[in-house]
Parts: C-alpha cells; structure tokens; sequence
C-alpha cells in the first residue's frame, strides 16, 4: 500500500494507493491543499480514482467536491451524508476498489449521522469517530451520543487490537495509534457504561468551531468559500505594488486609472489622489459610462485588496484586458504613509 499523511494545522488528509495499479484515493482533502494532493499523486506516480470524505466537517473546508470535479472522479461520502457534490454514496459493509486495494466501509454515526470509517490492510481511517486520545463530539449537527457509544463500543472497539487508527484529526503531532492502544488507554473509552458516556460527551462544553458556519454552508451544498472566491479571482488577475503604483504616480503616469471600489463615504475619507470612484456594488451597471474605453489600463484598488481582486477580476470578464489590481488596500497604503486626499474631488 502506498500511504501518505497530509496535515493542515490539526485536520489529516491521506493519499492511500495500490503499488500495483497506481491507482489511489484521496481521504477528508482540505481545500487549501488540492495542489498538494495533485503534486504528491504525480510525485509517486499515482492516479487519484476517488475522492472520499469520511464525514460532513463543520470545522474545516472540505476539498473533496472541487478536487473530484478537477479530476472527473467520484466524490465518496456516506449514503447518509446530505452534499449534493457526492457522485457515489456507500454503505456499511461496502467496499471501495482502488486498484487491487479494498477500503471496507464501517457506518459509524455519532460524531456525524454520515460518518464512517475505511478500513484499508493493516490500518483504519476513523474520521472523527475515533481520535487518538479523543473521540469526535457530538454536539455539531446530526451529532449524537448515543449512536457515537453504539458505533465505538460495538463497532470500531471491536476491529483487530492491531489495527493501526489514522484519524481525521490530531493537533499533538501524533501520526497515529492503534485500537489496542486506544481500547486501553483513550479516557473517553473508559467506561463501558452507556449512559455515563452519553452524560460525558453531553457535558463536553466545548466551542463552537471557528469557521462553523461557512464550513457548513460549503461542505453541505458544494457552495464556495470566500477564501476560494478570492484566490479564483486572484488567478485571474496581475496585481501592483503599492511602491509601483506611488512612483508611477509620482512620475505622472496618465495613462493609468486608478479605479477605487469602496464606497463613498470611505473614499471621501482618504483616497488615491486623481482615484476614480465606482462602488463594487454598481460596478457591472455603470461600466459603461463610468470606463468607455475598455483599451485603458485600469488599477483597482479598496479597503484591504480584497474586493479590488474580485472587481478586476470581474472587469477582466467583462472585457477591460488591461486591468490589474493593487497588492494590498488603501489601509496598507495609509500605513505606509502614502500621501492620501480626503473630499468627493478626485
Ligand atoms: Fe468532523
């Protein structure tokens, strides 16, 4: 078995492949790392066959959706799980054929009402059913004690001792356990008591995940992030520094627009003296009077570089070829002490 961990701060990825085939599957990919998984599978020659999240995750960013569609493979989650962006739905019991490897699909809900862990060879993929020293909670959506008891004291507790256990989560650096390991030493396994483990995992208190939310939104309707919304537009776009721009600017470059998106109020307060004002909210309806000549080289610019991005980038659609976008905001162009001009004049 060819096997490789990805980590991204505390969320582990997996690259799993048969040495025979070449063929592989990629386990709870995070969406900033896709060209990771991409350049590791090419490293070792390997073709990615499925995309497989254990669980829908409510702390991190699932890449499973838009790695799959990259790559024109199934997307593998649990029949239970609600994301649309899954191709092939299993079920316990089933397998997964990746070449001559075969990950055996254990339903485990509790953490999730979707989760499962894989059991390849000689290891265990336990989601965030199972973490080393630690069990998923239960307090998420779909989350629920009673099936996490079921699922570890009758499922998982009761695979080979040997198993080795490769979660979907572990921020102490510890690259795995074993289910011996965890069986004898994991605190929350330690009563073999129904109703004191349901009462413990009521009682965690803990809280919420940071990016809750949008990770929700996302994984369950294969939506975009915001941080994906920008870097698809970053990598449409060139960008200025903002020491370009002030000595442009100081050596009286006409030729250039600078193009601030902000809204009124802020421009008034502090702008790029000669800076064209045009909201991103009215960008795409007053285009046509605002920049007739889409031949012009145009620079947008905002707050922190961010909306500037998506409006270039939506210039750049509508045909303006000329368009770059500052590498930073007006705040960093304050910072630098950069001279600024207050008033509605440009
Ligand atoms: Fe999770």
């Amino acid at each position: 078995m060819i096997f490789e961990q990805i980590a991204t701060g505390g969320c582990q990825s997996y690259l799993v492949g048969c040495a025979e085939t070449c063929a592989a599957a990629v386990i709870d990919p995070e969406l900033s790392q896709l060209d990771r998984y991409l350049a590791v599978a090419a490293r070792d020659g390997l073709r990615i066959r499925f995309v497989i999240d254990t669980h829908t995750h409510a702390d991190h960013f699932s890449g499973a959706g838009e790695l799959a569609r990259r790559l024109d493979v199934p997307a593998v989650m649990h029949r239970a799980s609600p994301a649309p962006i899954v191709d092939m739905r299993v079920d316990d019991g089933e397998l997964v054929a990746v070449g001559k490897l075969r990950l055996k699909v254990l339903h485990t809900p509790g953490h999730t009402s979707d989760s499962m862990c894989l059991v390849a060879g000689d290891r265990v993929f336990s989601g965030d059913t199972l973490l080393i020293g630690a069990t998923g909670r239960t307090d998420l959506p779909s989350g629920d004690p009673e099936a996490l008891y079921d699922s570890l004291f009758h499922r998982v507790l009761r695979l080979d001792h040997a198993l080795k256990v490769y979660p979907a989560h572990e921020y102490n650096g510890r690259s795995h356990s074993t289910i011996g390991r965890e069986a004898a030493e994991n605190p929350r396994l330690q009563t073999q008591d129904r109703a004191a483990f349901v009462d413990m995992m009521r009682s965690l208190n803990l809280t919420m995940p940071t990016h809750i939310t949008e990770a929700l939104r996302t994984n369950m309707s294969g939506g975009k992030t915001v941080a994906q919304m920008l870097a698809e537009a970053a990598a449409t776009v060139p960008f200025m520094s903002l020491e370009e721009l002030k000595s442009r600017l100081e050596a009286g470059d006409d030729e250039l627009i600078v193009l601030d998106v902000r809204e009124r109020e802020a421009y008034r307060d502090g702008h790029i003296a000669g800076a064209q004002l045009l909201p991103r909210g009215q960008l795409e309806l007053r285009v046509n009077q605002e920049l007739p000549d889409p031949t012009r080289r145009i620079l947008t610019c905002c707050e922190f570089g961010r909306i500037s991005t998506l409006a270039a980038s939506t210039l750049r659609v509508m045909g303006f070829q000329r368009v770059v976008a500052l590498d930073g905001g007006m705040k960093a162009w304050r910072e630098a002490g950069y001279p600024v001009r207050s008033g509605s004049d440009p």
